[in-house]
């Protein structure tokens, strides 16, 4: 079996702020950096840093050279990823404000020029049982959705970030959504989520759910039991990518067949070192650190 996340590349700018930056205002930043990021990408090195084998599929332009290496580096494979001589990579403007949470600017690029061709060579390589990770960074969701369902791949949405489009592909062929309050809402219309994992599971009776829920930790409806599992303390330096730590290493545990607890304590902790140190896809730890780090529970 193996593990395909199709998804995003970019390159993250971030900047350090004192506050986000407001209508009207023009803000100096403390410090500037160049990360890889892109939920796909994230995702991608989360799981495997977690300890699963994974493919990657996406598409960069020729700024992108570091984020192959980025992958490179971990040891994610990267055949599937394609360049585009005639567009810039997707990137992201990131502001960090002096409590860690950010918000982000996002321009696709690369990340939508994907074509239904390139699409259907790469899914070529997986088979049933095989399965697909995706988020909402690139272009022909729905097409690809189609496609890994009729293969008889696993279907696992991050449906990140929410928008019209999402919503309008078949999400019946979903088996697992991963997501936030926010999205859960977005999707099935409830903000409370306990209604919205009942709500969701009339809806899609085949898909397990994760939603998370901030400060207030996450539940996992696996399809008969929903259990809940908090979030650790750490100081927050750049929130960064901690829906991807946890998405990526929620994904493993899944596949290895852990207790729902222990997926959901191995993602709240990786997330929470990720948020301890600045970047995206830098700042995700390995299991090992994971398993080494004491952490208290909030
Ligand atoms: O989830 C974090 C990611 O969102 C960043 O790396 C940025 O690239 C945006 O895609």
């Amino acid at each position: 079996m193996k593990i395909l996340v199709f998804g995003s590349l970019n390159i993250d700018r971030r900047y350090m702020v004192d506050h986000f930056v407001q209508p009207g205002e023009t803000l100096s930043s403390d410090s500037v950096g160049t990360f890889s990021g892109g939920k796909g990408l994230n995702q991608a090195i989360a799981c495997k840093k977690a300890g699963s084998d994974v493919y990657m599929a996406g598409k960069i332009g020729t700024d992108g050279a570091f984020l192959l290496a980025e992958l490179k580096d971990a040891d994610v494979v990267t055949k599937h990823v394609f360049i585009d001589d005639d567009e810039l990579s997707g990137h992201a403007i990131i502001q960090v404000d002096k409590n860690g949470q950010n918000c982000i600017i996002l321009y696709g690029g690369t990340n939508r020029t994907i074509t239904h061709a390139e699409i259907d060579e790469v899914l070529a390589d997986f088979d049933k049982g095989d399965i697909i990770l995706l988020q909402n960074e690139i272009n022909a969701l729905d097409y690809i959705i189609d496609k890994a369902h009729e293969k008889g791949m696993v279907v696992a949405l991050n449906p990140s970030p929410m928008d019209d489009k999402l919503l309008s592909c078949d999400l019946s062929k979903i088996s697992y959504f991963i997501m936030n309050e926010i999205e859960a809402a977005a999707i099935c219309g409830q903000n409370d989520p306990d209604v919205a994992i009942a709500t969701l599971h009339e809806k899609y009776p085949e898909s397990k759910i994760v939603i998370t829920l901030g400060g207030d930790g996450s539940k996992y409806f696996d399809g008969e039991i929903t259990h809940e599992h908090g979030i650790y303390s750490v100081k927050a330096v750049d929130t960064t990518a901690a829906g991807d730590t946890f998405t990526g290493y929620f994904l493993n545990g899944l596949m290895e067949n852990m207790e729902p607890m222990e997926i959901m304590s191995m993602a709240a902790k990786a997330s929470a070192i990720a948020v301890s140190r600045p970047g995206a896809a830098d700042s995700i730890p390995t299991k090992d650190e994971v398993l080494a780090t004491e952490l208290e529970l909030k």
